[in-house]
C-alpha cells in the first residue's frame, strides 16, 4: 500500500470490478489512448485478467484511491519489470473524469516511482504515451521524465498510423522528495 495526502494506492480487490470501472473502460475518451479499447470489456474479461495478474510480482499493479473516502478513480501498474536491467514501464489511467486536471495521475506517478527507486532498487523507468496525449506526458514529465524518442507510426488510432512518445526516467536524475 502506498500513501500521500491525497492518494492511497492498494491492491485491486474483487469489489473493484464492478460497473464503474467497467464504464471507464469503455468510455472513448478514457481509452482512446488505452490498448484495452481492442479488447470486448465485460465483467467476466475484468475477472479473467484479474485472476491472472493479481498475483503477478512482475508486474505490481495499484488501484488509485481517494484517501479518506477509499474511492477507486483508477489504476497504475510498474511492469513488466526487467530484473536483469532493474527497469520497468509505468501506465495508469484516471477513469474518473471528474477527477482529471487535480494533479492525480502525477501525484500517483510520484508514489510509484518512489517506491520503485527507494524499496525496489530500480534504475531506470519509461512510459510510452500515445503522441498528442499531451495530459498524459505532462503529468510524467512533472515527475522528472523526459521525453527519449519518437516511434514514428507504432500504433494505430481510428484507421490511422499514429507516432508513440518514449519517455524515460534514471534513478540518477531522481532527487528523493523525503
Ligand atoms: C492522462 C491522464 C492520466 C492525466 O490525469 P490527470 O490526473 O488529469 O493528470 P494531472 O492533473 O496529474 O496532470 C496533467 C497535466 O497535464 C496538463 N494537461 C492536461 N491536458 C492537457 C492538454 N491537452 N495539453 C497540455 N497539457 C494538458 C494539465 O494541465 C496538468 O498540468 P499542470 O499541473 O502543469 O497544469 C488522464 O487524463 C487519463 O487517465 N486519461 C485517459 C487514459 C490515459 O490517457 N492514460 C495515459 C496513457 S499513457
Amino acid at each position: 500500500m502506498l500513501k500521500s495526502s491525497r492518494l492511497l494506492l492498494r491492491a485491486l480487490e474483487p469489489g473493484d470490478l464492478n460497473d464503474t470501472y467497467l464504464s471507464w473502460l469503455n468510455d472513448p475518451a478514457v481509452n482512446r489512448y488505452l490498448e484495452t479499447r481492442f479488447l470486448p470489456q465485460t465483467l467476466e474479461a475484468l475477472q479473467t485478467y484479474w485472476q491472472a495478474h493479481r498475483d503477478d510480482p512482475s508486474s505490481p499493479w495499484f488501484a488509485i484511491c481517494l484517501a479518506g473516502q477509499e474511492r477507486h478513480i483508477g489504476n497504475i501498474k510498474l511492469g513488466p519489470i526487467q530484473w536483469l536491467h532493474r527497469r520497468a514501464d509505468l501506465s495508469l489511467f484516471i477513469g474518473e473524469r471528474g477527477c482529471w486536471g487535480q494533479g492525480y495521475a502525477s501525484e500517483a506517478i510520484a508514489l510509484v516511482r518512489d517506491w520503485a527507486f527507494l524499496e525496489l532498487d530500480l534504475q531506470k523507468l519509461n512510459a510510452g504515451i500515445y503522441a498528442g496525449n499531451f495530459g498524459s506526458r505532462r503529468a510524467f514529465e512533472k515527475c522528472g521524465f523526459g521525453l527519449e524518442g519518437t516511434l514514428r507510426e507504432e500504433v494505430v488510432t481510428s484507421g490511422q498510423r499514429q507516432d508513440v512518445w518514449r519517455l524515460g526516467m534514471p534513478r540518477s536524475y531522481w532527487t528523493p522528495t523525503a
